[in-house]
């Protein structure tokens, strides 16, 4: 598949990576080789999306439901991206890649919080691809999160309920200083939100692909890229948009 029309590249491509489990029993492999083969998808999806220009990766990692996984996976996966963070620092770094992270970031181990930080900080002078990381992140929650620093915020009278409006909502979410998603992919063939940036995805096109995330390479990003080019985005409006 050839590189799509730069002007039809999505800003920000937000990914429900689903079907590391499924990988892993098609395989007669333990979920934990899943997961491992997920986290190589990361870092293709990562550097393509840098290389085509793309504004922000949003990975869906960790859901506040993961936590409800056995004990020894939850632990598996924190310690992976623990090593995925501290193994791929220097190549994000190269590839000029930032890096954020969204959800309920204090509910993590405290090794893999303070990994994160120096992550972040190492990388926090980039100016290319945005990658914003997903962790114990629940759509429902982040909405009772900013519900509350509002209400906070109007009981002190901070604020006035007059000027609640969708901006001010939208700059109470962890997203604050990120722009809505454009597109949303999900592999694995479900055809399901997950409770993923529910506020955020509001007018996003939704391209969803029957690969299993450990088998979403590169091409599989061009293919969904492929698509989301050829949707004509109107946002509740009549006429289509130019260069959308
Ligand atoms: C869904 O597969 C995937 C996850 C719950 C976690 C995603 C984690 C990774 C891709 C690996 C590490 C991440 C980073 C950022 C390095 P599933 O287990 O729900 O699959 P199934 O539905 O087939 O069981």
């Amino acid at each position: 598949m050839s590189t799509p029309d730069a002007t039809k590249i999505p800003r920000h491509v937000a990914i429900i990576m689903d079907g590391n489990g499924r990988w892993a029993k098609q395989r007669s492999l333990p979920r934990l080789e899943g997961h491992r083969a997920g986290a190589e998808s990361v870092r293709a999806i990562v550097r393509a999306c840098g290389e085509l220009g793309i504004g922000y990766l949003t990975l869906y990692a960790f859901s506040s439901e993961n936590w409800r996984r056995p004990k020894a996976e939850v632990t598996a996966l924190m310690a992976l991206l623990e090593f995925y963070l501290q193994r791929e620092v220097a190549e994000l770094d190269k590839n000029n890649v930032r890096l954020a992270a969204i959800g309920r970031i204090h509910e993590l181990p405290e090794s893999a919080q303070r990994q994160l930080d120096k992550s972040i900080e190492a990388l926090r002078k980039n100016t290319g691809l945005t990658l914003v990381l997903a962790l114990s992140y629940g759509g429902r929650t982040e909405i009772v999160d900013a519900v509350r620093s509002i209400a906070r915020d109007a009981k002190t009278g901070a604020l006035d309920i007059a000027d609640i409006n969708e901006e001010l909502i939208s700059q109470r979410l962890y997203t604050r200083d990120i722009p809505d998603p454009d597109l949303l992919v999900r592999t694995s063939g479900e055809l399901r939100v997950s409770n993923f940036l529910l506020w955020q995805i509001s007018y996003a096109e939704i391209h969803v692909t029957d690969t299993l995330w450990p088998d979403f390479r590169k091409p599989q990003l061009l293919a969904a890229l492929d698509d989301y080019s050829k949707r004509q985005r109107r946002f509740g409006r009549v006429a289509p948009l130019e260069g959308n």
